[in-house]
């Protein structure tokens, strides 16, 4: 998925999605991020989502757009790649897009800052980093991924009982003082 004003994202997308079918990868389609395929999303085991950088240039650079990953469908079980376009200096965009890709509940196993006036370049890269990185991530990452939110959940849900046990038993205590039978 895209966020592209000028259109160089939207060719850096383009570009990574034919370097990515000569791998034999299927693209399931390409689509704005504020007009996400659902279908396209459901059937992809990996999303990529890239985004062109809005600041002042040498600060507040931000990826434009990154709310609209946050009304994405929730994501949890698939891989995810952030890339994002630049003309002088990304500033901590990438970080921004990964942490906005985390949320929607994907395993995010990289990530790009392309310098415009390098795509060519950049896009090779990224490109072939990502075959290595979902390599590498083919049989663990997904089934790892849920099961560290399941196992985060079920912590959460103990911490909760045995808070509620603790006070429970704190009072009983207290009580039993009070009573004078202790
Ligand atoms: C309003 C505006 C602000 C921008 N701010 C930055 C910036 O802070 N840092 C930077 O490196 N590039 C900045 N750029 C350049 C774009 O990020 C860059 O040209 C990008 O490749 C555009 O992608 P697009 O063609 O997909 O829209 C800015 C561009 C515009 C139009």
């Amino acid at each position: 998925m895209v966020e592209s004003l000028t259109g160089n994202t939207w060719k850096a997308a383009e570009r990574v999605a034919h370097l990515l079918q000569q791998e034999r990868w299927t693209i399931t389609g390409l689509s704005k991020v504020r007009e996400p395929d659902y279908a396209a999303i459901q059937e992809a085991e990996i999303i990529l989502v890239g985004t062109w950088v809005h600041g002042a240039f040498i600060f507040g650079q931000a990826p434009w757009a990154v709310n609209s990953i946050a009304n994405l469908p929730a994501m949890r079980g698939k891989r995810a790649a952030g890339f994002c376009t630049f003309a002088l200096n990304p500033g901590k965009s990438l970080d921004t897009l990964d942490r906005a890709l985390g949320d929607t509940g994907a395993y995010v196993i990289g990530g790009f800052a392309m310098s415009r006036s390098k795509l060519d370049e950049h896009t090779e890269e990224f490109a072939a980093r990502l075959v290595t990185a979902v390599e590498a991530t083919d049989d663990v990452a997904p089934a790892e991924a849920a099961e560290a939110v399941e196992a985060i959940e079920a912590v959460e849900a103990t911490e909760a009982v045995e808070a509620t046990e603790a006070v429970e038993a704190a009072e009983t205590v207290e009580s039993a003082e009070a009573a004078g039978t202790v």
